[in-house]
């Protein structure tokens, strides 16, 4: 390019974007997210565009060189342009001269853009992974202290049968190992490389997509360069897993806050707040944070959607608008799975109200009824029975319910409670704590059921840090090759 040419480009971009939507147009200050991205993908496409014989290495060695500069400089500091893209190769001109220009040979801002913000998101999914584990380590910790706590079970907000600690956390142990297979899910989907697609319609030049994608860490190609040019669903699954994710956050956060409102926990002061006027409260802010963390992250599942939904093949501008907010957002669940993970570590059982309460309700009904079917009695009959003598059955009076069962099962079947289950039988499936203890089917709350799905849990947390650490250690293992390729041209 003769000084001449770049000057017309400058004229060029002056004509298009000098006017009055100039700031309406820019994107440079929702960029700063996207600076190191565009840093490494300049470079990238650098060192292959000399290895192609595209770009002369003395030129690439210049461009390398300026790209330094240009870091080391800062976002704060690029030219003006509409967005961090042209900044940049602007930047790079005014330290090179009009051969910096030839950085951009073979390639468009949009092939650059996809790459940059599926290079930045990605590092954002795997924080919000490492997030996902820490929960899930922070439940799985609690759960094993308080596998045999046992507590009053709901539903409906009603008590309705005695479970423990451990099978309730546990719970919530196996949705967000789901939100970690989604976010990994994700992770794997946008770790694809764009660059090399162009506008949208490929180029005549020689590119190697494959080196650049290696360079840049990537696991594999967008293929079709118009497909690579258009594609945002990446950021569509990343917030939908969010939105998912926070939706389980927000379920966790609201039994938290109802329990440690009923006094069945209590909250660590690092995750509580107090009134500026009400000297005695102690609120449980960080859950309800937490909780509306998820109304953003729907929101923001939804806006990406709603963006791309009905925008035509190839590039649109509409784009533009698509990423910051996902970035955002990520970061924002991320923050509410740490938080989360916090709150349930430091949180205190409170071991004895639970117990007295896990009766309430007459919460031993089912398994009442249970064990008049296990006598023999066909199980609807079983449920008839009790229902009569759960209406007169109240919580303080379990000494009166084998009787009043007696008494129902007299009426209904014309034979006393004696003919299907032994006093003592009926006894313990009164009781709580054995009432628990029975419920040894796989996933349920026993002793022994809560233990094997400990170990299970555990395992599977190592397998998905396993996971984590070999797609950071790839990524990591890219960021050397790039930096050591650039390195023989400067
Ligand atoms: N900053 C733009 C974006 O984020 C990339 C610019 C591509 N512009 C264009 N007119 N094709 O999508």
């Amino acid at each position: 390019m003769t000084d001449e040419d770049a000057s017309e480009t400058a004229v060029r971009r002056d004509r298009f974007s000098g006017g009055p939507a100039r700031e309406f147009l820019s994107s440079l200050a929702a960029d700063a997210a996207i600076f190191e991205a565009d840093l490494a993908v300049d470079r990238a496409h650098t060192v292959m565009l000399a290895e192609q014989g595209i770009v002369d290495d003395a030129v690439a060695g210049e461009i390398l060189t300026a790209l330094d500069d240009v870091e080391a400089a800062g976002h704060g500091e690029l030219p003006d342009g509409e967005d961090v893209h042209e900044a940049i190769e602007t930047a790079v001109i005014d330290r090179v001269g009009p051969d910096g220009g030839r950085m951009h040979t073979a390639r468009s801002r949009n092939d650059e853009v996809a790459t940059c913000i599926r290079y930045r998101l990605r590092e954002d999914l795997l924080a919000a992974i490492e997030a996902t584990l820490t929960l899930r380590e922070a439940l799985v910790g609690a759960a094993s202290e308080h596998a045999e706590t046992v507590m009053p079970g709901y539903t409906h907000l009603q008590p309705a049968q005695p479970t423990t600690v451990g099978h309730y956390l546990l719970s919530y142990e196996g949705g967000i190992a789901r939100d970690t297979e989604r976010l990994l899910g994700a992770y794997d989907r946008t770790n694809r490389s764009p660059l090399g697609g162009a506008a949208f319609a490929g180029t005549p030049f020689d590119v190697d997509r494959d080196r650049t994608a290696d360079l840049l860490g990537f696991d594999g190609l967008v293929h079709n360069s118009m497909d690579a040019a258009s594609a945002r669903d990446f950021l569509a699954e990343g917030a939908t897993a969010c939105a998912t994710l926070s939706t389980t956050l927000s379920g966790l956060a609201e039994d938290l806050i109802v329990f440690s409102n009923k006094g069945f926990v209590e909250l660590s002061d690092d995750y509580s707040s107090t009134s500026s006027i009400m000297p005695q409260k102690k609120n449980p802010d960080t859950l309800e944070l937490t909780r509306g963390v998820a109304g953003d992250a729907i929101g923001e599942a939804t806006g990406t959607l709603s963006l791309l939904k009905g925008l035509p093949r190839a590039y649109n501008r509409d784009l533009q608008r698509a990423h910051a907010s996902v970035f955002e957002i990520v970061d924002d669940v991320r923050e509410a799975a740490e938080v989360a993970a916090g709150a349930v570590a430091t949180a205190d059982w409170a071991v004895e109200d639970l117990a007295s309460a896990a009766g309430e309700g007459f919460s031993t009904a089912t398994g009442v009824a249970d064990l008049l079917a296990m006598g023999g009695m066909p199980f609807r009959t079983a449920h008839e029975i009790v229902a009569a003598a759960a209406e007169s059955i109240d919580d303080d009076a379990p000494a009166t319910a084998a009787a009043k069962v007696d008494e129902a099962a007299r009426e209904i079947t014309g034979e006393p409670l004696s003919a299907y289950v032994s006093s003592e039988e009926m006894e313990a499936a009164l009781d709580p704590a054995h009432s628990v203890a029975s419920r040894d089917s796989r996933g349920g709350p026993a002793p022994d059921a809560v233990a094997e799905a400990l170990a299970a849990s555990e395992a599977r947390i190592d397998d998905d840090a396993d996971t984590l650490s070999a797609r950071r250690d790839a990524l990591a293992a890219a960021t050397d090759r790039l930096e050591a390729e650039v390195a023989t041209y400067v």
